[in-house]
């Protein structure tokens, strides 16, 4: 498959990134953890790979502006363009040596995602996206799944973090969309889950509470292999709002509906 100039520097840098993760996940008990909060954790391996894909990216396309989870906003010359990018997408996982975790990195140009990557370096496995040109996993084209009934569906959720003033709303949710699915998977990187989604391994997914950083690059591989995307109320604010909710048409419509339900007794 050919890729485009932009996806390939995309892709060097993601990979590059990866190379360290799975170096630093080979001796994880010897890295330098500390904590940003409760339940959120940042490690030495977070950090290396974001300044591995800060200078990768920032050498292929001087002047670009970033959004990254650890540096925070870094203004660039260019105001037309914007990185997004999570070093680490799963640190929770990481840490406990559970091989679920990815980069991600994807790129706005005014304001719209036109390019995006997931990369999970332990199954080796590449999410590609560029707008209008569809999503891939390695070099196989991507369809989300075709089942249109929730009661088929397998459904991937995020658990708000300690502390975050969501939980009471979760476990609403969640009992909601329980007795209408046939699974529910948690998987513990956003990331993933959107890339999931994509590759039709998960028929939808809802999550609250989410950053930017977490769900560009997944947004659009789930818009590439043809998939529907809203916030929990119906917009189109995800990256704002941190709030998302996707599937195939069907699936996202009978989801979106079954999460807004008011609970009965
Ligand atoms: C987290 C993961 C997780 C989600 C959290 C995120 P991090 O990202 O994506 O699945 O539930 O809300 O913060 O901190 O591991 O990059
Ligand atoms: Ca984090
Ligand atoms: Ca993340
Ligand atoms: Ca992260």
């Amino acid at each position: 498959m050919a890729r485009s100039a932009l996806l390939n520097v995309m892709v060097q840098a993601a990979m590059k990134a990866g190379r360290s993760l799975s170096r630093d996940f080979g001796e994880v008990q010897n890295l330098q953890v500390s904590m940003k909060g409760p339940g959120d954790y940042v490690s030495q391996a977070d950090r290396k790979a974001e300044d591995i894909i800060f200078t990768e990216l920032s050498k292929a396309r001087p002047g670009y502006g970033f959004l990254m989870e650890e540096r925070g906003a870094v203004a660039g010359d260019d105001d037309q363009h914007r990185w997004i990018v999570d070093p680490l997408d799963g640190t929770t996982n990481f840490l406990h040596g559970i091989p679920i975790f990815a980069v991600s990195i994807a790129l706005e140009r005014q304001g719209q995602l036109v390019a995006g990557v997931v990369y999970n370096p332990a199954m080796d496995e590449l999410y590609t996206a560029e707008r209008g040109g569809g999503a891939f996993m390695n070099d196989r084209r991507l369809r989300v799944a075709a089942r249109t009934k929730l009661s088929d569906a397998v459904i991937g959720c995020g658990v708000p973090h300690l502390g975050r003033p969501l939980h009471g709303q979760f476990l609403v949710e969640l009992r909601n969309v329980m007795g209408e699915v046939s699974g529910i998977r948690r998987l513990g990187a956003a990331s993933l889950d959107l890339a999931y989604v994509a590759a039709g391994r998960m028929d939808g997914f809802w999550e609250v509470g989410l950053s930017a950083w977490d769900i560009a690059a997944g947004m659009l591989l789930i818009r590439e292999a043809g998939g529907f995307l809203s916030d929990m109320d119906g917009g189109q604010d995800m990256l704002e709002s941190g709030s998302l909710v996707a599937g195939n048409e069907a699936i996202h419509r009978g989801l979106a509906k079954t999460l807004k339900r008011p609970i009965k007794g």
